[in-house]
């Protein structure tokens, strides 16, 4: 597809687009072998959470970022952000010039396993989608997402979803419930390639815990709305690595059980941990204590699932 500029028929009046995007989490992240390209099979359950970044996008005949919020200072501002790349691979597509003025609100943690960095990629596809009126479809938009990174496609998406290949593929699943999560933000950020080489470490010393496989118990669980039914069979393939890497972490779990989760996981490749919760009272009660606890730079409460990147103005 190749349009000018200035022909786009839905071009945005304002000049500006909001969008809204979630973070993800993974109930089930069962991790397969290396592969030769350096990437794992991944069979991985992700669910989007209420917890949110927002991109601002304005038009401008220049491509320019800013940030505030978390990160802001020692994020890259240039094409080392996957802002500034989706930019750019949505300008490639549709043969527009890559002309967008940024700026993202980011509450979302860095580094954590909550795919910030993603959740801004996939926000600058939809923002710019529509600023240059170039009305892709969300599977359009998924699938120039997948070339930016494992898990853009499904924050494009949001809601719950089964994740494949390398965690690029996504289809949407039945979640017949909206679960309650406490969000425990670590202290410093962990490298998501460091997590994935740990777990081969411990998988060749023989050390890790067998891997979760089919998500096929997770996907059950999903079909009832009992939280309890739910805590039961969360799972990440990438903890046993995240705590190897980062000790205090086992603690940070412990406490969250001892205060009465019904479940603790590392998120993602971490550090960031999640506590499952009954309900929203519970939730903001096991936060607070928590918090008390001082085992988490910040703890927050969010729920799932929630919709993906969406424009909001
Ligand atoms: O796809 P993305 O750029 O988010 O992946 C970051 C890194 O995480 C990869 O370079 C790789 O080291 C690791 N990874 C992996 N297997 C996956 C997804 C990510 O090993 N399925």
């Amino acid at each position: 597809m190749s349009l000018a500029y200035e022909e786009k028929p839905e071009f945005v009046a304002s000049g500006s687009v909001r969008v809204r995007v979630p973070a993800k989490i993974n109930l089930h992240l069962g991790v397969g072998p290396l592969r030769d390209d350096g990437y794992h099979d991944l069979t991985t359950v992700y669910q989007a959470i209420s917890l949110y970044d927002d991109v601002h996008a304005h038009r401008s005949d220049t491509l320019a970022l800013t940030i505030d919020g978390e990160g802001a200072g020692t994020l890259p501002l240039d094409d080392d952000n996957l802002a500034v790349r989706a930019v750019r691979a949505l300008a490639a597509h549709t043969g527009l010039p890559a002309h967008a003025r940024l700026h993202i609100t980011k509450s979302i943690p860095v580094a954590g396993g909550l795919a910030g960095g993603s959740a801004d990629c996939a926000a600058t596809l939809v923002a710019c989608d529509a600023l240059w009126g170039t009305g892709l479809s969300r599977d359009e938009l998924a699938s120039i997402a997948a070339t930016l990174g494992s898990d853009i496609p499904f924050l494009v998406l949001g809601g719950t979803a089964l994740g494949t290949g390398r965690g690029e593929q996504v289809n949407p699943v039945l979640a017949a419930g909206t679960w309650h999560w406490v969000v425990g933000v670590a202290a410093g950020g962990l490298s998501t390639p460091a997590v994935y080489r740990e777990i081969d470490r411990l998988r060749e010393l023989g050390t890790a815990p067998t891997p979760a496989g089919s998500a096929d118990l997770l996907l059950a669980a999903l079909r009832q709305p009992d939280p309890e039914v739910l805590a039961a069979v969360l799972v990440n393939d990438l903890q046993a690595a995240a705590v190897s890497l980062r000790p205090p972490l086992r603690a940070t779990l412990r406490a969250g059980l001892d205060e009465g989760a019904l479940a603790a996981l590392v998120s993602g490749s971490g550090p960031t941990c999640l506590y499952l919760a009954r309900d929203a009272e519970h939730a903001n009660a096991l936060a607070a204590s928590l918090t008390g606890r001082g085992v988490c730079r910040t703890v927050r409460t969010a729920h799932g699932p929630v919709a993906g990147a969406r424009v909001t103005s």
